[in-house]
């Protein structure tokens, strides 16, 4: 069967009208209303339920399973914006004009240019390295090339690319010749985008401009980190292609068909901002210090990586692989449960009804794995395993599959190897990230709670001889 975007419209539509149906879509009062400092809030563990701030961002309503950004039903932005309308929207609160958008993807499109910061990245053994590890390293160094911040500048002229003492442009890439279909080795061509000289000025990295070189920026790199990771060149960004039509482009080298980049945009907006999750919180307690975006970002993508976070999506991918050949779901489950091992994909902390993100994304998977014969037999594990967790868990502890449990099949039939999976996840949350800092910024309180502390009192100090013998080091 040959898909169209149309069946994705059906898809995203049908999820749309069903989650509705099963959440009816009310606000929580409680966590809607604006509120008057101080409040006395009900915290858990980690800090859950605690109250931190307000936010226009976003609004995740975990007992019913609905995800709202800047007022618009996910459903709704799946189904009709692209990725850069919906970074445009969580930045400023508003979907831009025709004028505002074009404007705007200009300039994302001039700042997918980061050759600066590529050619100093793969210095580093970014072919050995955790992928989001690369990615975090590499946002360090984007942020050197946009501000030259920690450098004390002997002269206005001085900029990224006189520091590493290189020149960028013959920095080897593979190109789209234009019209082609396919990247080939070329050696990159000043002439293909009007990229900026950073040196020419001082860029503030505490701001909107910082947040858009971040937003273009970091999937220039999570591409040309995963091209190394495969012994392939990195692709230069081409700049007539939408922000998810040239991520894939540069991450598999084949420009996407029309069906592909929407798909992609959908992941993306699918995963572009969640309320105060670890990573969203990680990189805000950074912005509070006043410290700047790029650290922030870097934060974002530190916390993200863990497996009970962003991490999970690569890991639900082996764990289906690995009930595949173990042959049964229900023996490989009891097992797994009997360890105490979580079941990655399932569960989360806010939600305690089936995510809405899963909910197009698992449709999204059926659709495309129709002509994909390995994504197929992985979907139909996964459905088992599903349909498994919700018989067990579902009315108990209100486990259902949360963002991760489809999305790895989704970008496997879309080529993207496994490894950057958390990455992609990176890739969309810098839109979500940014606009909570920066929001954020504008009442900022530095982030200070406090542990209670359990330990002992009134302890003297011990001389190393006389203390008793321990082997073991803690
Ligand atoms: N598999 C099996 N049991 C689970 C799972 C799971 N995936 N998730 C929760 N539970 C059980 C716990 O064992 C616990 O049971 P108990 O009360 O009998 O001890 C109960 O449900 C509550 O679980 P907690 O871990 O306390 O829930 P918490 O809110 O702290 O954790 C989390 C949420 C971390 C997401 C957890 O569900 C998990 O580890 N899931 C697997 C990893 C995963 O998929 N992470 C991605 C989350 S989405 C995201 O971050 C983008």
């Amino acid at each position: 069967m040959t898909l169209k975007t149309e069946d994705l419209l059906k898809v995203i539509h049908s999820a749309g009208v069903q989650a509705a149906a099963d959440t009816g879509n009310e606000p929580e009062p409680e966590l809607t209303q604006p509120i008057s400092w101080p409040i006395t809030s009900t915290v858990g563990p980690g800090l859950e339920g605690a109250i931190a701030c307000e936010s226009k961002v976003g609004y995740v309503n975990g007992a019913k399973g609905w995800l709202v950004y800047r007022g618009y039903d996910i459903f709704e932005l799946c189904a009709n914006a692209t990725y850069e309308e919906v970074c445009y929207l969580l930045l400023h609160g508003e979907l831009p004009t025709e004028a505002q958008l074009y404007a705007f993807k200009k300039k994302l499109a001039s700042y997918r240019y980061v050759n600066g910061t590529l050619r100093v990245l793969m210095g580093f053994p970014v072919e050995k390295m955790n992928p989001m590890a690369a990615l975090r390293l590499g946002t360090n160094l984007l942020r050197q090339e946009f501000s030259f911040i920690d450098i004390d500048i002997p002269g206005d002229d001085m900029g990224f690319d006189e520091i590493i003492a290189m020149d960028d442009d013959s920095f080897a890439m593979e190109t789209p010749p234009l019209g082609e279909k396919q990247a080939t080795y070329e050696f990159h061509q000043q002439s293909r985008a009007s990229h900026p000289r950073w040196g020419d000025q001082l860029h503030d990295a505490k701001g909107y401009e910082a947040a858009y070189h971040l937003i273009a920026g970091i999937p220039t790199l999570a591409a040309a980190i995963s091209r190394v990771r495969q012994g392939h060149m990195p692709i230069e960004p081409d700049p007539h292609l939408s922000l998810s039509a040239n991520f894939l482009y540069m991450l598999t080298g084949y420009q996407p068909s029309e069906l592909e980049e929407r798909m992609m945009d959908v992941c993306l907006i699918l995963h572009a901002d969640h309320g105060m999750n670890a990573s969203t919180f990680a990189a805000m307690v950074v912005a509070s210090t006043l410290s700047d975006v790029y650290f922030s970002v870097g934060s974002g993508i530190a916390a993200l990586n863990g497996p009970l976070h962003g991490g999970a999506n690569e890991q639900v991918l082996k764990m289906l692989e690995e009930i595949r050949s173990f042959g049964d779901v229900q023996e490989w489950l009891d097992e797994r449960l009997m360890n105490k091992e979580k079941v990655m994909g399932f569960g989360h902390r806010v939600y305690k009804a089936y995510d809405p993100r899963a909910r197009v994304l698992g449709p999204l998977a059926e659709l495309l794995t129709e002509n994909h014969e390995d994504g197929k037999s992985l979907l139909s594990i996964a459905k088992r395993l599903e349909s498994e967790m919700i018989d067990r868990f579902g009315e108990s502890k209100k486990i259902f599959p949360n963002v991760d449990f489809y999305s790895g099949i989704v970008y496997n039939c879309l080529g993207i190897p496994a490894d950057m999976f958390t990455s992609v996840f990176a890739v969309a949350r810098v839109s979500g990230w940014t606009a909570r800092v920066l929001e954020y910024l504008k009442n900022n309180r530095i982030f200070r709670p406090r542990a209670i502390y359990t330990g002992d009192f009134g302890k003297t100090y011990t001389p190393i001889e006389q203390r008793q013998r321990r082997d073991t080091i803690q």
